[in-house]
């Protein structure tokens, strides 16, 4: 019930507002992250230490009856330390450590859910190459762990290629998908609560620059056979999963209209945070719903937006020199909505925070949305 306290393992962005919807909602937050970060800045409490110090855990455990995640990386040992201990854990330590594998996470979409996703093999060694189907390249090689953002992945032509490219990363364990001709990248976040119940919020368009999120178009433009395909596999993914929390699922949506899952996140999303100001209810706010045992929100559009994120690129000049992003000009535009994350050091290609901007129609939101990103000097991926 409100006034309690609600764990959150992991300190970035989405943990902040993931305490600032739950501290609206009159919870208490304990984050469990090693140093001051984003999310306890607006957190009650604040547990500094590692994910996995056994200690910590402990006082974790005993502060509050359920901890939900906001880093994809966290320990999965970790999630089911707490749950030993009798906390809920929302997403539960199995789906966490689905997703934390590339090889995993296609098997599980694909066989146990049902939904499509691109062709592929398991590269487990230089030997595996040999045996690769030909009809698998150009691929992309992927390390089946901690890739994000693009990292830790390598277009391969051929064997050859995809031999160097191997060892170049260290002969890790890696995934060979082949590279399909994508006319849309779109992600829908889904929320699963503790009963069953399940929502998905309106499908979101993606654009990324350098591996990076660089824009969200929610709703996206896609055709409604697209969209009410991804929704539907988004909500059959979680419960094949029996998830608790919020998940995302990137879908690829090739020229043909069919829409392959590419990979998930057990977690609120960055392609998601538009929906604070777009959607009835914002994903944070339902992860603290589905984390208590609430009944889940409405998900319904309530205005079109576009977000963009900020990279610490905005903190550089023209000769790379340091500066202040001009914050008043961007907010004397309508409909900007900004959001900051309070990192105090600005670093190129580090997410500081996003804007959120509104319109009538996705046409006048993306209108706006040039404007503001020429002020900021952002990106602009249309
Ligand atoms: N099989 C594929 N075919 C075409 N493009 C792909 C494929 N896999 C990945 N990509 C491109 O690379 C980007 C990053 O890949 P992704 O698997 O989402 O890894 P990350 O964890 O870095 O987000 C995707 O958003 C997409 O643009
Ligand atoms: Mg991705």
């Amino acid at each position: 019930m409100p006034g309690s306290v609600l764990g959150l393992m992991g300190g970035g962005q989405l943990g902040r507002m993931f305490a600032q919807a739950a501290a609206r909602m009159g919870y208490e937050v304990v984050v469990l992250e090693k140093g001051q970060c984003p999310a306890s800045e607006v957190s009650a409490m604040h547990i500094d230490a590692g994910y996995t110090e056994a200690e910590a855990l402990k006082a974790l455990s005993s502060m509050t009856a359920a901890v939900t995640t906001e880093f994809e990386n966290v320990p999965a040992e970790s999630l089911s330390s707490l749950a030993q201990a009798g906390c809920l854990t929302a997403p539960a330590s199995y789906a966490v450590s689905i997703a934390q594998d590339r090889l995993d996470e296609k098997t599980f979409l694909e066989k146990v859910a049902g939904v499509p996703v691109a062709p592929h093999a398991a590269v487990l060694s230089i030997e595996d190459i040999d045996n690769l189907d030909e009809a698998l390249f150009p691929g992309i090689l992927k390390t089946t762990r901690l890739g994000y953002d693009g990292k830790g992945q390598a277009v391969v032509a051929n064997k050859d290629d995809a031999r160097r490219a191997f060892k170049a990363m260290g002969e890790k364990f890696c995934i060979l998908e082949k590279r399909l001709a994508l006319a849309n990248e779109v992600s829908v976040i889904v929320c699963r609560g503790l009963d069953g119940q399940t929502v998905t919020f309106p499908v979101c368009e993606n654009h990324h620059r350098n591996g990076i999120l660089a824009q969200t178009v929610i709703p996206a433009r896609v055709s409604e056979a697209v969209s009410s395909k991804a929704r539907a596999y988004a909500a059959d993914i979680a419960r094949a999963l029996q998830y608790q929390g919020v998940l995302c699922i990137e879908f690829f949506v090739l020229e043909d209209g069919s829409v392959v899952a590419n990979e998930m996140a057990p977690r609120p999303h960055n392609s998601g945070h538009a929906t604070i100001e777009a959607c009835e209810t914002s994903q944070f706010e339902e992860q603290v719903r589905a984390m208590t045992g609430m009944p889940l929100g409405e998900t319904t559009l309530v205005t079109p937006a576009v977000m963009l994120n900020i990279l610490g690129d905005a903190w550089f000049d023209e000769n790379d020199q340091k500066r202040e992003p001009a914050w008043d000009k961007v907010l004397s535009l309508p409909g900007v909505k900004l959001h900051l994350y309070g990192k105090k050091e600005a670093r190129r290609a580090r997410k500081m925070g996003h804007l959120t901007v509104i319109g009538k129609t996705v046409e006048e939101a993306l209108e706006r949305a040039k404007a503001a990103a020429r002020v900021l000097g952002l990106p602009q991926p249309w």
